[in-house]
């Protein structure tokens, strides 16, 4: 990954760019990195905070050999290689949270945007759009986010330089990836359940029109989250909206 890279002061967005050079053809492993996004995107129509040179704004192009409903797997193998990054370059323990979300202790420090583009049974294209918090002070996290996102810097109390934490995460992703195509998101499930928030606890899931207490058991080798509900029958969540902190 990243042979071929693209680095700009400024973009709207980091993902917007991949999406037109995928289209034009760019080869697997391109990767777009911004030192300031005037429009990042998160999920679900949220906008994501992306000041100049506080974080990590990168989109990284991939052209896997799969079916369309395995994309969401690559979202859970890239949040593996984040953690592994974490660990080994910043010495902290950071957490996955269920489906895209990277926690340290109990807030969020990254997100994970995937997106595809896919004919008839095959994926064109996946985008793998990374926001990760490096050096944003406290006063400096928006005051809406506050209470539930945090950065590397918060967290350690030093700043980092952000160009050892990409060459380190674009080589984890690559590892992960390679892991996964070749056997399958089972080989790295392991790793996946050891790094995610609130394994064994209690949480509250809306799904199935209805919301229930539930505890987090596992995931499942198709990527699908799996919990015990009060009656210890398991359930299977390949959507859901879950309410972390009741239960
Ligand atoms: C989320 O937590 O909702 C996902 C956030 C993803 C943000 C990254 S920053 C780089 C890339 N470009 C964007 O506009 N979004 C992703």
């Amino acid at each position: 990954l990243g042979q071929r890279m693209y680095y700009e002061p400024q973009l709207d967005s980091t993902q917007s760019l991949a999406h037109k050079l995928a289209l034009e053809g760019a080869e697997h492993g391109t990767v777009v990195i911004a030192d300031e996004q005037l429009k990042g995107r998160g999920r679900l129509h949220r906008k994501w905070d992306s000041q100049k040179g506080k974080g990590i704004w990168m989109s990284i192009i991939l052209r896997p050999p799969l079916e369309p409903q395995r994309a969401p797997q690559l979202t859970l193998a890239s949040a593996v290689a984040i953690i592994d990054m974490l660990a080994s370059q910043v010495n902290v323990k950071g957490q996955i949270k269920w489906p895209n979300d990277i926690f340290i202790q109990n807030k969020k420090v990254a997100g994970i945007l995937t997106e595809m583009q896919a004919e008839q049974d095959l994926i064109q294209y996946v985008i793998i759009g990374i926001g990760l918090n490096v050096n944003q002070t406290a006063e400096e996290i928006p005051e809406d986010l506050q209470e539930i996102a945090t950065s590397l810097q918060i967290e350690t109390e030093q700043t980092w330089v952000r160009e050892g934490l990409i060459q380190n995460l674009l080589k984890e992703i690559e590892s992960v990836y390679e892991e996964y195509v070749q056997n399958g998101f089972g080989s790295i499930k392991k790793r996946w359940e050891l790094a995610a928030y609130k394994m064994g606890d209690w949480i509250k899931v809306k799904a199935m029109r209805k919301e229930w207490d539930a505890k987090l058991i596992g995931i499942q080798n198709d990527g699908a989250l799996i919990v015990e509900d009060t009656d210890k029958a398991r359930k299977v969540l390949y959507s859901a909206e879950i309410d972390w902190n009741k239960g």
